[in-house]
């Protein structure tokens, strides 16, 4: 088997179809076997618990190729956990954190020649994900679901990679007080598009939403965690019931004060503060850390020390620290790393 013949070093951020994907479907109570297919389409009904009310639950992570050559994913079973999560508040079945873990490999394993080589700045993208696939038409759970995975080889999620990136702050909420923004669910991105649209359209790459309940504290953007440094070197990462539990983020966190000797706070941070940070990112699996150069209140610019140019000091260096050890050039903390082959 040899590697696919793709400009790993172009890509950007986009689907494209791989050899085969996972698929377990769930019926009379319990979720069979699987098996790897290569057929990518799916049929269901038209009344199908996912098409008519979202009734839908994913994941995102990576599969990246080592400095020694192996293949491997990052944290996969917090992944596994999470999902676990959204399912149970969508009224979705679970789909066990372990066979979770046997289903990734396995289809990572499947699109190997995919898995991007080392150095290319590319990784492949496993998209995981459950959704309701029999007829609903009243307002309740499907009966039937289909487990899926399937990956795509990508390159940096916003256009520029490394360079600081404007985002706006928005005048609509992502999600409410006791809602779903904690879980990973397809109706937390629907709602999302109308802005991150009119976020383009206005010349911003992504929208920095606020708390719904008072508007005064940062929650996160569409699709990944803030991260913010102080002027005295201090990591801050939002705290809200609201946002998703960002695994990059997390382990940013472990990374920044036992392998960079930072002074680490997760709390919940006051918009009012965001002018006095040195440095701004955004954090997740497709993010990575992006960092922000600048963000506009309303035609209010808060432009951070660290400028449009260049990443900040210790945004960089937590990005290599991670991305480090995300590629084996860094020694991993204890079961953060799954060798894959
Ligand atoms: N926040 C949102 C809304 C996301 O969609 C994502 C992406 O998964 C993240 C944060 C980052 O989470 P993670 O680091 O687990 O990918
Ligand atoms: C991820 O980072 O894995 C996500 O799901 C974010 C998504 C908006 C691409």
């Amino acid at each position: 088997m040899a590697k696919k013949d793709i400009d790993w070093s172009s890509l950007g951020f986009a689907y494209q179809k791989t050899d085969k994907r996972f698929v377990s479907n769930y019926k009379d109570g319990k979720w069979d076997e699987g098996v790897l297919t290569e057929d990518s389409n799916i049929v269901i009904s038209e009344c199908a618990g996912v098409l008519q009310y979202a009734q839908t639950v994913f994941e995102g992570l990576k599969a990246y190729t080592t400095v020694d050559g192996h293949i491997v994913a990052f944290r996969p079973d917090l992944n596994g956990e999470r999902l676990e999560n959204s399912a149970r508040r969508l009224e979705i079945p679970v789909y066990p954190k372990e066979k979770f873990i046997d289903a990734v490999v396995k289809t990572i394993e499947a699109n190997a020649d995919y898995v991007p080589p080392y150095g290319t700045g590319a990784t492949l993208y496993v998209r995981p994900f459950i959704f309701g696939s029999s007829a609903v038409i009243g307002v309740k759970p499907a009966e039937e679901y289909q487990f899926r995975v399937f990956t795509t080889p990508v390159g940096p999620y916003f256009k520029g990679g490394a360079k600081p990136i404007t985002i706006r702050v928005c005048d609509y909420d992502r999600a409410a007080p006791h809602g779903t923004g904690h879980i990973k669910v397809g109706l937390n991105y629907a709602m999302s598009l109308y802005q991150i649209v009119d976020a383009h359209n206005q010349g911003f790459d992504e929208n920095m939403y606020l708390d719904a309940a008072t508007r005064t504290y940062v929650e996160e953007t569409g699709g990944a965690n803030f991260l913010f440094v102080t002027k005295d070197g201090t990591v801050v990462t939002p705290k809200s019931d609201s946002i998703l539990p960002s695994i990059t983020r997390r382990s940013l966190m472990y990374v920044a004060e036992k392998y960079l000797g930072l002074k680490v706070e997760h709390r919940p941070v006051a918009f009012e503060e965001v002018k006095d940070f040195a440095e701004c990112g955004l954090c997740g699996t497709a993010a990575v850390i992006s960092p922000v150069g600048k963000i506009v209140d309303h035609g209010k610019e808060i432009c951070f020390p660290s400028g449009m140019e260049e990443m900040g000091e210790v945004t960089k260096k937590l990005y290599e620290t991670l991305t480090g050890i995300q590629m084996g050039k860094i020694e991993a903390p204890e079961g953060w790393i799954k060798v894959i082959k």
